[in-house]
């Protein structure tokens, strides 16, 4: 699994924001998620901290897999999580990120992109209440779908061949735990706006104060919702799958008689409205806020690393800072280079070419 030719072919690309998942899926003959958890997992040195048993990971993966396809949505699959999974690595990777995270966070963040819609049903938090189905019941309404990914993910993992989190220690396993945990709830988008506004009057002090759960989070909210930010073509793509799911949960509404869910009913939703309107109120905010953290940790790390000697100025030292973790996946992986530019700059021009 680790090093077939088709494992290194459908990964080349993963470094990169336009790397196009769905291609890279056809090359996998349908099995993406697995590649780009193994690659990374592997490129992180994560396998080799971990003590994660190959076979052990295989397992889990094809569970992941299959747990993701058990409905056939055509969104909330294994495709969308792999999508999530590399995005989230180029945050780490490209946007520096991993050397603001210990091993056992960059971890949880891998972990928690890869199971953050385990099991989807291809139906929103608003059918399961007002359907009043089992996994409402269960968790009462909050945070259904999320809930229901997390619990159904460590449930897995009770299992000794798959628990790939079975070498880490009580407090490790506890706190990475605890991190997944954090984060996956933060993917509900009842809890969008509040999330934002908090963490935006945390990066307005003048002392970076934002706590790390609370900012992995904030990053894997963005990677959920960033396909605006990917090429025209990728992000037409998404959203038509997307909202195929969405038509096939009105059609379920109109025959259980419940009113339809916002942007579910095939024949009176505007498309292209609804997608200017969700860019503009929702993705765009939160990667401007996104683009301001990142810039703001990178900002912390150099200080942390203190001044350089002689007298490079505070820009210089910012762009030269050393970057031990992304030397070390360079020195283990493909011999890729990180570069150095405002993210939340980049992110907000292809959303707005999108718009165009
Ligand atoms: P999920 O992936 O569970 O979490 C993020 C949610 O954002 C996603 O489900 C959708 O409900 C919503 N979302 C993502 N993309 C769009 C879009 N283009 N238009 C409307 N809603 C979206
Ligand atoms: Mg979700
Ligand atoms: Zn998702």
């Amino acid at each position: 699994m680790l090093f077939t030719d088709q494992a290194v072919q459908c990964t080349e690309n993963i470094d990169c924001w336009s790397f196009d998942v769905l291609s890279a899926n056809r090359v996998a003959n349908g099995q993406i998620l697995r590649h780009v958890t193994t690659d990374l997992l592997n490129r992180y040195g994560l396998i080799h901290k971990f003590k994660i048993q190959t076979a052990v990971l295989e397992n889990f993966m094809i569970q992941m897999e299959s747990g993701y396809n058990t409905y056939k949505n055509p969104y909330h699959n294994s495709i969308h999580a792999a999508d999530v999974t590399q995005t989230t690595h180029y945050m780490l990777f490209q946007a520096g990120l991993a050397n603001w995270l210990t091993d056992m966070e960059v971890f949880a963040m891998l972990f928690a992109a890869v199971i953050h819609d385990y099991k989807h049903t291809g139906t929103t938090n608003n059918y399961h209440v007002m359907s009043r189905s089992d996994i409402a019941l269960i968790y009462n309404d909050r945070s259904v779908l999320e809930n229901h990914h997390l619990s159904e993910t460590f449930r897995l993992l009770k299992d000794q061949n798959l628990n790939i989190l079975q070498n880490l220690s009580r407090d490790e396993y506890r706190d990475f735990r605890s991190l997944v945990i954090e984060m996956v709830l933060g993917t509900d988008m009842t809890s969008h706006f509040n999330h934002l506004k908090i963490m935006k009057k945390l990066l307005a002090h003048q002392e970076f104060s934002v706590d790390k759960a609370k900012g992995m989070a904030l990053v894997l909210h963005c990677c959920d919702i960033s396909h605006p930010s990917k090429e025209w073509r990728v992000h037409y793509h998404w959203t038509k799958l997307l909202l195929e799911e969405f038509f096939q949960q009105g059609d379920k509404e109109k025959e259980l008689g419940l009113p339809f869910s916002p942007l579910c009913d095939r024949n009176t939703t505007p498309v292209a409205e609804s997608q200017i309107g969700f860019i503009n109120f929702i993705v765009s905010p939160s990667m401007e806020v996104l683009g301001t953290f990142l810039d703001k940790v990178q900002l912390a790390l150099t200080r942390d690393i203190g001044p350089g000697e002689g007298s490079l100025s505070a820009e210089h030292e910012e762009k030269t800072a050393p970057n031990p973790r992304i030397r070390s996946i360079q020195a283990s992986g493909k011999g890729i280079k990180s570069v150095s530019f405002d993210l939340g700059m980049i992110l907000e021009s292809t959303i707005k070419q999108n718009l165009l």
